[in-house]
């Protein structure tokens, strides 16, 4: 390799290490895409899309544990899926409780904690019952925070606060020239987060669903084809490595 071109890359592996040693993301939400063209692909059911989709879930929680990330949101169910055949909600909506029946043992044990944002009233019984349980079993719990949106949509979330912050002013409580960011976000159903540091989506789409639409005004995005059944550690390993090279100025400039 001529010298010159060894110098560059010298240089870039340079910068590459000083930059890897970077902490990791605090706050990493996933939209956990892609598991009915998985199954598609395998000619298998959609429901056998969403049990691998459950599996990668559990591996992801285990290497972001390990990894030291402080808060894990993940999209399981959002206001729009209610559009699916009815089956297929049901499914999908039993899934916390199986996902919980097996893991929260394992789950307390590693001192996560277990929260979640969405519509709780709008869930079936026994998805609220199961939730709740986690929720208070791992409530005093110091490690990851293990965040589950289910029953989530942003714009219902953003006009659930606008009304709610409406009253307070014409109960006098909050004064219309005084309401700031900090007067939405604690507003929000995340009022108790931080705002998300990476947003990965799987899959191949490109965009953000109804997703934390406040909350991401400053995350950085990353997109991967592979659907979420297949998602592993070297992917959110790569997911890391390209937040760690990203460049965060939050609208500021380098001095
Ligand atoms: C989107 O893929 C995925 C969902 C709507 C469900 C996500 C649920 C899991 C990953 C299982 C784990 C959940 C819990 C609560 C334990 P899709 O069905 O839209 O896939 P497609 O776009 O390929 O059809």
């Amino acid at each position: 390799m001529p010298r010159f071109l060894r110098r560059l890359f010298s240089n870039q592996e340079a910068t590459h290490a000083k930059k890897e040693t970077r902490s990791v993301p605090c706050h990493v939400a996933i939209i956990m895409d892609g598991n009915g063209r998985w199954a598609a692909q395998r000619k298998l059911p959609r429901t056998a899309g969403h049990q691998a989709g459950i599996v990668a879930l559990r591996r992801t929680i285990k290497h972001a544990n390990e990894m030291g990330i402080g808060i894990l949101t993940v999209y399981a169910f959002s206001t729009e899926n209610w559009k699916r055949p009815k089956p297929e909600v049901d499914f999908l909506l039993r899934l916390p409780h199986e996902f919980l029946k097996s893991d929260l043992g394992d789950l307390h044990k590693k001192n996560v904690k277990v929260t979640m944002i969405g519509f709780m009233e709008g869930l079936p019984l026994h998805t609220r019952n199961a939730v709740s349980e986690a929720v208070g079993v791992t409530a005093n719990n110091t490690g990851m925070v293990l965040n589950f949106a289910l029953n989530y949509g942003s714009r219902d979330e953003i006009i659930a606060a606008v009304q709610s912050i409406a009253q307070k002013a014409v109960d006098g409580e909050v004064k219309p020239a005084l309401i700031d960011e900090q007067t939405m976000a604690s507003h929000l159903f995340t009022a108790a987060l931080p705002d998300p540091d990476l947003l990965i989506r799987p899959s191949g789409e490109i965009r953000l669903s109804n997703f934390l639409l406040w909350q991401l005004a400053y995350t950085e995005l990353w997109f991967t084809d592979v659907n979420w059944p297949d998602f592993d550690r070297e992917h959110l390993e790569e997911a890391i490595s390209a937040y760690r090279n990203r460049d965060r100025r939050f609208g500021g400039i380098k001095f």
